[in-house]
C-alpha cells in the first residue's frame, strides 16, 4: 500500500517520465553498439573463406583379394562399382547420366531408383531417360599392393586391369 502525496510534492509517478532522455541516449548507445559488434562479426566471416571439402578423386579402394572374381561392390564413400570379372578390375562410376541419382546394381546391370534408367553390366544403357552410359575410372595396381582408381581419369569400356 502506497502513501498519499503530500499537496505540492510530485507522486513518484509524476517524476517518472515515459521515455527519459536519458532512456533515449541509452537505446542510441546500445544500437551503435550493435552495429558495430555486427560489422565486426560480418568482417570476421568474410575473412574466413567459403570451402567445401568433397572427397579425393583419387583414392585407394584396398588390395585386389578383397574382390572375388565375378564380384561387383559398391563403395558408397566413392560412388564407384568395384568390379572384378574375368577380364580383371575396373570402376564404375555409380552416377547415373540423367540426372545423378546413384546407381543400384541389379540383375542383368544396374538401376536407377530415380527415373528409371537399366544400364548393363559395362554401364551402357538399356533403358532411358540416362543419356549416356555410366562412366569407367582408370584402375591401376600402387607399389604397396593396393588399386587405386582415379575418377579425374575416364576410360573406355575396354579398359580392364588384369593383373598377372
Ligand atoms: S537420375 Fe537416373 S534416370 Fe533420372
Amino acid at each position: 500500500m502506497s502513501l498519499p502525496a503530500k499537496p505540492g510534492n510530485p507522486s513518484p509517478t509524476d517524476l517518472k517520465e515515459p521515455f527519459s532522455r536519458r532512456l533515449f541516449i541509452r537505446f542510441n548507445l546500445c544500437g551503435v553498439a550493435g552495429l558495430f559488434v555486427g560489422t565486426f562479426v560480418q568482417t570476421i566471416r568474410y575473412l574466413i573463406p567459403n570451402v567445401l571439402f568433397e572427397p579425393p578423386r583419387v583414392f585407394s579402394v584396398g588390395t585386389p583379394d578383397r574382390y572375388t572374381e565375378g564380384s561387383v561392390t559398391f563403395l558408397a564413400k566413392h560412388k564407384v562399382f568395384m568390379v572384378h570379372d574375368d577380364r580383371g578390375f575396373h570402376a564404375i562410376s555409380s552416377t547415373c547420366t540423367h540426372l545423378g541419382c546413384t546407381v543400384n546394381s541389379a540383375e542383368g546391370g544396374f538401376d536407377c531408383p530415380c527415373h528409371g534408367s537399366k544400364f548393363d553390366p559395362k554401364g551402357q544403357v538399356k533403358k532411358g531417360p540416362a543419356p549416356k552410359p555410366l562412366q569407367w575410372f582408370e584402375t591401376r595396381l600402387a607399389e604397396n599392393g593396393e588399386l587405386v582408381v582415379d575418377t579425374t581419369k575416364t576410360v573406355g569400356q575396354d579398359f580392364s586391369l588384369k593383373l598377372t
